[in-house]
């Protein structure tokens, strides 16, 4: 196929509101050593791309100013040391920038394929939240079969892959949701309990749901206050693992109770992770989820799909609050599912 010269993309020159996100004209990006180029079908949002907006959470260094962190699309040129055999295939990756665009380069290393059983659009929303999920509630938080887990933001993009997740692997996992209507979704989507935050006090739910004994990891993307509590809600040898601090980047916690329980607090953020780190994730996630994938055992939950030109949209869906799931941009001709 003949590569253009030039895409639509979403740049915006400051940052703002969602009516920057506006369909510019920019350079069809060349992949360079290890990396593949990608016509996209569509992107996934993440929560950071809405912090991306509005100027406070800048692309790593050398990477694209264009937002979004995970494609699907077809590989239509490859750089050096890339196989041969990449071309004309389906993948979904993860990205550190420039998913919403019509195409995206992405190091080959952190590219997935996508199989029948999901379509580009689910697929777009997979990497982002699995990666994020693996390497902080399985890796960091090592969490394992038997183990119960309290995960906040239960119908968050990140909760809904912790729900599925957990259901594979044999966790109990409570969320906390912030009314009865996303209670009852994220109970409707596997999860083991789900709490009203705004209803009930959460520590005390755990606490009696644990019959006292509490949870073996907290992935919390709160922050702020709720470290404290969440340190409340930890067994023994608990691990609590920060991944965002929506609520607050700063707590005070009691020392004395982590040396007593002895409790481990931990966290990543992925985006600035290198190549080499991210493409070990995706050959872990090839072998211990993706046959979840292929065998259709594991999907996205979706919310809603916008076409790549309406990006400001979409960002409005997000910061409404009112989704559950994942949103997704389409492109190139992919219908979309909303
Ligand atoms: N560290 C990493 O590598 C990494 C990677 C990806 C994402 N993240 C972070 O993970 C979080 C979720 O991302 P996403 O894309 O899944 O976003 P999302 O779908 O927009 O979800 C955000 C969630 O945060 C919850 N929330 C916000 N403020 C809260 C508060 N004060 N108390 C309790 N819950 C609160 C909301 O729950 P309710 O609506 O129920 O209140 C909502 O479910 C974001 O903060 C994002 O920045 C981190």
């Amino acid at each position: 196929m003949t590569i253009p010269a030039t895409m639509t993309a979403i740049d915006p020159d400051t940052p703002g509101g969602p009516e920057v996100l506006v369909p510019v004209e920019r350079p069809v990006p060349q992949p360079g050593p290890g990396e593949v180029l990608v016509r996209v079908a569509a992107a996934g949002v993440n929560r950071p791309d809405v912090l991306q907006r509005k100027g406070g959470y800048a692309p790593p260094p050398g990477t694209t100013s264009i937002p979004g962190l995970e494609i699907a699309g077809e590989v239509v040129a490859i750089g050096e040391d890339v196989p041969p055999e990449m071309i004309g295939q389906p993948v979904c990756a993860l990205v550190a920038g420039g998913g919403y665009a019509e195409y995206c380069v992405a190091p080959a290393g952190q590219c997935l394929p996508v199989p029948e059983a999901v379509t580009m659009v689910e697929a777009a929303a997979l990497p982002e939240t699995l990666f994020t999920v693996w390497t902080n509630l399985f890796e960091r938080g090592f969490a394992s079969d038997g183990d119960t887990v309290l995960v906040h933001g239960g119908t968050s993009g990140i909760g809904t892959m912790a729900i599925a997740l957990c259901g594979l692997f044999g966790i109990d996992i409570i969320v906390t949701a912030g009314s009865p209507q996303k209670v009852a979704a994220a109970k409707a989507l596997g999860a083991t309990h789900a709490i009203d935050y705004q209803a009930e006090d959460f520590v005390a739910r755990v606490k009696d749901i644990t019959g006292g004994k509490g949870v073996q990891v907290v992935l919390d993307m709160v922050g702020g206050d709720y470290v404290p509590r969440n340190l409340q809600c930890l067994a023994e040898d608990g691990r609590h693992v920060s991944i965002a601090v929506q609520g607050g980047p700063t707590a005070t916690i009691p020392i004395f109770d982590i040396m007593r329980r002895r409790l481990t607090l931990t966290g990543s953020t992925l985006r600035n992770r290198d190549v080499a780190f991210k493409s070990l994730v995706a050959d872990e996630l090839s072998r211990t989820v993706w046959p979840h994938v292929e065998a259709g055992r594991l999907k996205p939950v979706m919310d809603k799909s916008f076409p790549l030109v309406a990006a400001a949209d979409s960002h409005r869906r997000m910061e409404a609050g009112d989704h559950v799931g994942k949103i997704v941009l389409t492109v190139a001709g992919e219908s979309g599912q909303s």
